[in-house]
């Protein structure tokens, strides 16, 4: 019966008991580069991006669209290619320069004055700015506001405890046009302690919904033989679309 989720009685319940005080440090994610457990990165980039793209973009040329916790999401270099100005954020330096490498983009390195011990990797041509820190050193005064977002593996990464400093931060970078798709992950959190976390529907609203007007736009039934290892035996991607009120 686990594949008919219901998302009103089964997620409330069940969600902060068994994750709330789980705290993933930033050494633990360097090490899992380091590591090659990696297995959050889609080298084929999202499905849910591809057909929700015109949605996503809505008939504007040149945006600047941010990706926090970027990895080396393919998908930043898709949005480049269409036109649009790609900002991300990462703590792992590796990860950045394997993305550059990947996508055969050369490179270069700058400090950031206003953030001590960042970096700012950056391809020749200036339409891909990744800034190697932690998402919670950035600010709109750094890197401005955007006028799309796209978190897929972000929020259901960072640790609970920091849900509304980063929910809050989020709200911050967008502009008033802003369309922000985000992607969560719903499962049994007491067979698998995250991340990604699971993060239900009441979660996203509690957030978000104050300032944003929110549509669920899909479902996938997202569970592969890596969840089956995890010990679920469901999972699923719940993709919304976040607009400012
Ligand atoms: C689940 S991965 C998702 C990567 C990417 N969004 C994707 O779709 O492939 C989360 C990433 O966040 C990075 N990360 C974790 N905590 C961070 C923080 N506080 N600031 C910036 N990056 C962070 C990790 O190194 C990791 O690459």
């Amino acid at each position: 019966m686990e594949n008919s989720l219901d998302t009103s009685g089964r997620e409330e319940g069940e969600d902060s008991v068994s994750q709330h005080g789980r705290v993933v440090t930033e050494e633990e994610w360097l090490k899992k580069w380091q590591l090659r457990n990696i297995g959050f990165h889609i080298e084929q980039g999202h499905p849910l991006l591809k057909k929700y793209l015109d949605i996503f973009l809505n008939g504007r040329n040149g945006l600047k669209i941010f990706f926090p916790l970027c990895g080396k999401a393919v998908e930043m270099k898709w949005l480049a290619d269409l036109g649009h100005h790609i900002v991300g954020v990462e703590i792992s330096e590796s990860a950045l320069k394997e993305f550059f490498t990947e996508q055969n983009l050369a490179y270069s390195e700058e400090t950031v004055p206003e953030i001590p011990g960042a970096k700012l990797l950056k391809n020749t041509s200036g339409n891909i700015s990744l800034y190697c820190c932690s998402i919670y050193d950035l600010t709109s005064t750094v890197a401005g506001k955007f006028d799309a977002i796209w978190d897929r593996g972000s929020l259901v990464a960072i640790n609970p405890c920091d849900r509304e400093r980063y929910a809050n931060l989020m709200l911050s970078l967008m502009n008033w046009r802003c369309c922000c798709l985000l992607v969560t992950v719903s499962y049994d959190p007491n067979k698998y302690k995250g991340p990604p976390f699971y993060v239900p529907d009441s979660e996203v609203k509690r957030l978000f919904g104050q300032r944003c007007d929110i549509k669920q736009l899909e479902k996938i039934d997202g569970f592969t033989e890596r969840h089956r290892t995890w010990g679920l035996d469901y999972l699923w991607e719940v993709m919304y679309i976040l607009l400012l009120k």
